[in-house]
């Protein structure tokens, strides 16, 4: 039995990835870039034995059926077919954060997953071969293989490469991002709403347009350590996703109330005289993104927010690391994780 253990990070878009190109992988319509969060984690343990005679899949501790046993089981056959083995495989995956409270946990866990069954299925990757296989398993996961403040190019028509890279470690910039879970329902995924808002809304073009645009700013401004200016791309690039999802039909509103009112809060900080500026994903949560020095600031109003449930606070990360494996001598062989 061939097996390895991996760790991965989940990441928070600083400028957005939303919408696929058509074509038969997943390839983004537009580029982006994000900061790899430390404090939460995913980590996935892979078996490939030719003893199992089918595949199974633990997520959280329990037997996973259905879609989201599926899409593991079709990850899964992709690593099978870039290793060119047939062996079945047993997925234990977990997270140390709740998935209850609906945090976006595809990242880390298909992170996770691309660096653990790559290694146990015998493949000797690369980082850029790992944040591509991951890739497959959800676009977002392909930057949580890496640390800190990372990039992703947009795909074009039927590439078949496309890995994120590191533009600056996790110790680049002692940046805060601050997760306020708030009371906001489950939301639909990003795979039906990315769907839906590329056929439906008539400002699709404009946000692929456009995106790329802002996604300069930020990277920019993360380079130069420019605050104001990464943090007001940051938003930009947040209200211009929210904006398209806004009009598809039927409408895809995934900021909640309480999300809204920490967006007000935090301009209202702002006139204060403390920089924090607002972003929010697929789901209710929203987050801010603050300097070191003003976390327990930001912290303390956004505690104050109705309909906030609880603030989490992430430094930057490091990228996906191997934890252990064990395999033959004939496919073992040392390889380097991906730094952080
Ligand atoms: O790759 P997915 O399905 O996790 O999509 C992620 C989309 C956003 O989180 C909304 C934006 C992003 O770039 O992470």
């Amino acid at each position: 039995m061939n097996k390895a253990t991996a760790t991965a990070h989940p990441n928070i878009a600083l400028a957005k990835y939303w919408g696929k190109r058509p074509a038969e992988t997943p390839l983004p319509a537009v580029p982006s870039l994000s900061l790899t969060l430390h404090g939460m984690s995913t980590t996935a343990e892979v078996a490939f034995s030719d003893e199992f005679t089918r595949d199974e899949v633990h997520l959280d501790g329990q037997v996973a059926q259905g879609a989201a046993a599926e899409r593991v089981v079709a990850f899964i056959d992709e690593v099978r077919r870039r290793a060119g083995i047939k062996a079945r495989a047993r997925v234990t995956s977990k997270n140390d954060f709740p998935t209850a409270a609906g945090l976006a946990s595809s990242a880390s866990a298909f992170a996770a997953l691309a660096l653990a069954a790559s290694k146990a299925a015998g493949l000797e990757l690369s980082p850029s071969e790992v944040s591509d296989l991951a890739r497959m398993g959800s676009i977002s996961a392909a930057r949580s293989v890496f640390g800190g403040f990372v990039e992703l190019d947009a795909g074009h028509d039927e590439q078949e490469f496309l890995a994120a890279s590191q533009l600056a470690p996790a110790n680049h910039w002692d940046l805060r991002m601050l997760i306020a879970i708030t009371e906001g329902k489950k939301a639909e995924s990003s795979r039906a709403g990315m769907e839906r808002v590329s056929e439906t809304s008539p400002y699709f073009p404009a946000w692929v347009g456009s995106a790329p645009q802002v996604m300069m700013l930020a990277r920019d401004a993360v380079l130069r350590k420019d605050f104001q200016a990464l943090g007001e791309a940051m938003e930009q690039s947040a209200a211009m996703m929210h904006a398209v999802c806004l009009a598809a039909r039927p409408a895809l509103v995934y900021l909640s109330s309480g999300s809204v009112a920490v967006l007000h809060e935090l301009a209202q900080l702002r006139k204060e005289g403390t920089a924090a500026y607002f972003t929010a994903d697929a789901g209710p949560h929203a987050k801010a993104l603050t300097l070191a020095g003003d976390q327990d600031r930001v912290v303390e109003r956004l505690r104050s927010v109705p309909g906030v449930v609880e603030v989490r606070v992430c430094r930057p990360g490091a990228g996906a690391q191997l934890a252990s494996t064990s395999t033959p001598p004939s496919v073992g062989r040392s390889s380097a994780a991906p730094s952080p």
